[in-house]
């Protein structure tokens, strides 16, 4: 994971609304304040009731400021002083009011007021109630925000203050930390600019699908040493199989080329059941032309280079055994350099576990890509066989941090975006 060193010497002016999750804010300024970032604090009246003044302005090493009718605060600084004097102004947590005043510019309070008055980038974490979250009015506004050109981090799926479960828990530090990073770095990040998708149906991005071939690789590939054991990795399928369903549910033609796992086949998908790499080769080959491909399989790079007819038996006690191997071939860059029958938009997936961004900006590079989605699969991050995952967003145009999510959001996330992308290279035949 990178430092967030991109904060140092920056000025964040943080404004809390009035949220559960207003005691995160408390996490993140401290978080900020250590990579040497400059905080000051807005409190919405509701911001106030969460957690005091007092808390920030200890963390800060400023005054915290409250609202816009303290005329000692106007006299003093006032809110276009305040906005001006600040590189980012993040809203953490952004609560339903909040978003909805921001998209209706009314400036009712300090924090309105310094929201209507910037011209500077503003990055909303949003918290609230799935209901809220999920209701036209919330979503109108949302897209308004987005028009305007506001960043989001967030809101991630979870379980809720209130009992419920569902989208609307604000991001984590960490997260909103990333996104900060990515933002001051001068990249439009996504993760900044999350669009929040419903867990089922269409995303609500427009973006569809329809007439276009998806061609998707998923799970590991096994590659026999002898007729009873094999070469494999710890990959489960489950990313690989849920960007199946999220095309399919986008309205694509989807080929999805597995190896062996232990999922069921996705709805309405044309499945190809593969164990090596090379029968995966064959298949992928066999299914262009396609519009968009996802190589989203663990392919092992390695095959035995003599496979054994017989089960090979155990040597002496105290003996060494060696296993010569040969290279597999790479698909995703057999497919990106396939010529004519290279599909529009080629997308792969680079796991890895040290050196994340820089692996997979060489990746994109070496393999012809146009797209790298890196996902840090370090043991503790639990993402190789788990159902939740953090990506960063690789393209030729920079590096895009994308917060935590399961992999079905993941999914139609990725899959709305690469649907946008091929609506604007070129329209799908009605
Ligand atoms: O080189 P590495 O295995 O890390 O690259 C990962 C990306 O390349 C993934 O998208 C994976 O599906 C693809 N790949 C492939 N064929 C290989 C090896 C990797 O398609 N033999």
């Amino acid at each position: 994971m990178r430092s967030g060193n991109g904060v140092q010497g920056k000025r964040i002016l943080l404004i809390v609304g009035g949220g559960i999750a207003a005691y995160k804010s408390l996490e993140l300024t401290r978080r900020l304040k250590e990579r040497g970032a400059s905080v000051r604090a807005i409190l919405t009246k509701g911001g106030a009731e969460f957690v005091t003044p007092l808390s920030f302005s200890v963390l800060t090493e400023e005054r915290a400021f409250t609202d816009l009718f303290d005329l000692q605060d106007e006299a003093e600084i006032g809110h276009i002083r305040l906005s001006r004097e600040a590189d980012l102004i993040v809203v953490a947590p952004a609560t339903a009011d909040l978003l909805a005043k921001m998209a209706h510019g009314l400036a009712s309070d300090l924090a309105t007021a310094v929201l209507l008055a910037t011209d500077k980038r503003v990055l909303l974490a949003p918290a609230m109630n799935v209901r809220m979250w999920e209701h036209p009015a919330t979503q109108r506004n949302l897209a308004t925000l987005r028009a305007d050109g506001v960043h989001f981090v967030g809101p991630e799926e979870g379980e809720m203050a209130c009992g419920e479960f569902g989208l609307g828990r604000m991001a984590e530090p960490a997260a909103i930390l990333q996104a900060i990073t990515g933002l001051l770095g001068g990249r439009d990040t996504p993760s900044a600019t999350v669009r929040p998708l419903k867990a089922q149906g269409a995303p609500q991005t427009g973006a569809s699908l329809s007439g276009r071939h998806v061609l998707i690789t998923s799970g590991p590939t096994q590659e026999p040493i002898d007729p009873v054991r094999y070469i494999a990795n710890r990959s489960s399928g489950k990313q690989g199989h849920a960007l199946a369903r999220a095309a399919k549910a986008l309205g694509a033609n989807v080929t999805l080329v597995s190896g062996p796992v232990a999922l069921p086949d996705p709805d309405g998908v044309r499945v190809i059941k593969v164990d090596t790499a090379h029968e995966m080769l064959a298949a992928v080959l066999s299914a262009l032309p396609a519009d968009l491909a996802i190589c989203a399989a663990a392919v092992a790079d390695w095959r035995a280079s003599d496979e054994a007819p017989q089960k090979l038996k155990k040597p002496p006690e105290g003996s060494e055994t060696t296993l010569k191997l040969t290279l597999n071939p790479d698909i995703l860059a057999t497919i990106s350099r396939a010529g004519p029958a290279r599909p529009r938009l080629v997308i792969g997936f680079a796991a890895e576990t040290e050196s994340l961004i820089e692996n997979a900006k060489s990746k994109l590079k070496r393999k012809g890509a146009d797209w790298i989605v890196a996902n840090d699969v370090w043991p503790g991050t639990g993402a190789m066989g788990g159902d939740r995952t953090q990506v960063h967003l690789v393209t030729e145009r920079g590096v895009e941090d994308w917060p935590p999510m399961s992999k079905d959001e993941m999914a139609e996330r990725l899959l709305a975006r690469a649907a946008e992308a091929l609506q604007a290279l070129r329209p799908a035949a009605e």
